[in-house]
C-alpha cells in the first residue's frame, strides 16, 4: 500500500489524503464501537459491507438531487468523497420510537410517532454528545439558521426516499443518524450531505417480523451481526459482487 497522509481517524472510519485537492479517501474499517465507544469489536467484512451500502444509498440519494460528498468506490473498503468542513452535529431523524427516545421519554420500543422526529446532537465524544436545540447550534456557531433550515429539509427528504426504497425490500426504518458538511466556492457555502449510510447508523427492522437487522445487534448482544448487514445488502440487491464477505474472508 502507498503511503498517504491520515488525515482523520474516527471510530469506524479513517479519513486520508486524496488524490485532488478538495478530495479525501475514506476508509471503512471492521471496528464496531458502541455506548461512546465503551464496547469495542472487531466484526469481520462490515467495513466492506458498509463501504458497499453506503456507496449504494448515496448514488441513489444523489439522483434524487440530494447532494452528498461520495464520487466514487475505489475498492472493497474505500471510497473517493469530496472534503467537506463537517458541521458537528449529528441528525438523528425517527419514525418509530426506539433507543434513546425510547429511554428519554419512558416510551415502548415499536411505537409509530405520528410524525417524523428530527433531533441534533453535537458531536462531541468527551461530552458523549449531548441532545441540543437550535438555539445552541447558532448560539455556539456551529451552524446558522439558513443551514439549520436546509438541513432539516434535506434530512426530511432523505428520510421520505430511504422509508420507500427499505420499504420495497420489506425493512422498515426506524431511525437513522447523518451528518452534514460545507463546501466553499468562493466566499459563500452550501451543505451537503456526508458521511455514511449503513446499518451502523440507521435501525432497520425486518417488516415482517420485526427482527433487527442493525447495529442494535452488536449494543445489545444479539448476535449475527455481519450476516445482519449482509442480509440487508443483500435485499437491496448488491451482495452479488462481494460474496467473500459472506464467508468472511474479506480482506
Ligand atoms: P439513539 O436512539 O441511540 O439516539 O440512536 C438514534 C439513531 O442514530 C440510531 O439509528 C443509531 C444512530 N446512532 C449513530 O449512528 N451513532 C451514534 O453514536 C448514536 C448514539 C446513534
Amino acid at each position: 500500500m502507498t503511503r498517504r497522509k491520515k488525515i482523520y481517524e474516527g471510530k469506524a472510519k479513517i479519513l486520508y489524503e486524496g488524490p485532488e485537492p478538495g478530495t479525501l479517501i475514506q476508509y471503512f474499517k471492521d471496528d464496531a464501537t458502541a455506548f461512546n465507544a465503551q464496547k469495542k469489536a472487531v466484526l469481520e467484512g462490515k467495513g466492506v459491507i458498509n463501504n458497499r451500502i453506503s456507496e449504494y444509498v448515496m448514488t441513489r440519494l444523489n439522483t434524487i438531487g440530494v447532494q452528498n460528498h461520495f464520487i466514487k468506490r475505489l475498492n472493497l473498503r474505500e471510497q473517493l468523497i469530496r472534503e467537506v468542513e463537517i458541521i458537528p452535529l449529528e441528525v438523528v431523524c425517527r419514525n418509530i420510537v426506539a433507543g434513546s427516545l425510547a429511554t428519554r421519554f419512558g416510551l415502548p420500543e415499536g411505537q409509530p410517532l405520528p410524525r417524523s422526529i428530527i433531533e441534533f446532537y453535537f458531536k462531541e465524544d468527551k461530552l458523549n454528545d449531548p441532545l441540543v436545540t437550535e438555539e445552541h447550534i447558532t448560539c455556539f456557531n456551529w451552524a446558522t439558521t439558513q443551514e439549520i433550515d436546509d438541513i432539516l429539509a434535506m434530512t426530511l427528504r432523505v428520510n421520505d426516499f430511504l422509508l420507500g426504497m427499505f420499504n420495497a425490500v420489506g425493512i422498515t426504518l426506524v431511525d437513522f443518524k447523518i451528518e452534514y458538511g460545507r463546501i466553499w466556492e468562493g466566499e459563500f457555502s452550501r451543505v451537503i450531505l456526508a458521511d455514511e449510510i449503513s446499518p451502523d447508523s440507521c435501525r432497520l427492522w425486518d417488516s415482517t417480523t420485526n427482527e433487527k437487522l442493525d447495529k442494535d445487534r452488536f449494543r445489545r448482544d444479539l448476535g449475527n451481526v455481519i450476516e445482519s448487514y449482509t442480509e440487508v445488502a443483500r435485499r437491496l440487491g448488491i451482495m452479488k459482487e462481494m460474496p467473500r464477505v459472506i464467508e468472511g474472508g474479506a480482506a
